[in-house]
């Protein structure tokens, strides 16, 4: 199972925005393009993905969204504003809730979802464009893959990451900085491509 987590410092934590104004919810149509490309391929929903959304934004930070295709998950390309407006409404003090099969929602920060996963013995990597080519990496193509929003990451919880161990991966060099939903599309056809060499 690959793992992604996008992190958004500006991604509203509370479910009240207006559908045509998703720009104006701290870039909501960032992450819904985000989850398009993590789980749609033509004709097809991926099911080896597992995708964590961490959400920085007003009014309630932060926000730990897990989202996996169940197969019985309410996934459509159409609506996928509408999951996660949901989820956020689900929200409960102090609780995971699973609020669909396989999507949850918790208080929780990056750092804290990272060091869990390492626990669970994960590798993870974080795509940044100074980083070390992924093509000249050892990498898990089951790793945890961590991208950031407009603005990127913290400075702080970058540092804090790379304390943890957490490689820095580029997707070309540093040669061109890529939009989130592009690096992920990009890394996941290098993860397609390691898959078949495996
Ligand atoms: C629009 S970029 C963020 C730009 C932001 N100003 C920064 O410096 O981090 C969004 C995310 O895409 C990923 N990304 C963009 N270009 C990349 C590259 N060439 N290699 C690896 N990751 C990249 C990074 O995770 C980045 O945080």
């Amino acid at each position: 199972m690959r793992e992604f987590i996008y992190f958004s410092r500006r991604a509203r934590t509370s479910g009240n925005w207006k559908d045509n104004d998703l720009m104006k919810a701290g870039r909501m149509d960032i992450v819904c393009h985000f989850i398009i490309h993590s789980f749609f391929v033509s004709n097809a929903i991926r099911d080896d993905v597992k995708l964590h959304l961490i959400f920085y934004g007003a009014p309630d930070p932060p926000k730990h969204l897990e989202i996996t295709n169940t197969g019985t998950t309410l996934m459509s390309k159409k609506d996928i504003s509408g999951l996660i407006k949901r989820m956020l409404y689900k929200y409960k003090k102090g609780k995971k809730t699973e609020v669909f099969p396989g999507c949850f929602i918790e208080k929780k920060d990056l750092l804290s979802v990272v060091k869990e996963l390492k626990e669970k013995g994960k590798n993870i990597y974080i795509l940044d464009r100074k980083g070390k080519d992924i093509r000249h990496s050892k990498i898990n193509s089951d790793g945890v893959f961590i991208i950031g929003d407009q603005e990127g990451l913290l400075p702080r919880e970058k540092k804090l990451l790379k304390k943890e161990g957490v490689l820095l991966i580029s997707l070309n060099r540093g040669m061109v900085t890529y939009m989130a939903s592009q690096a992920l599309i990009i890394l996941q056809g290098e993860l397609d491509r390691m898959l078949e060499l495996e």
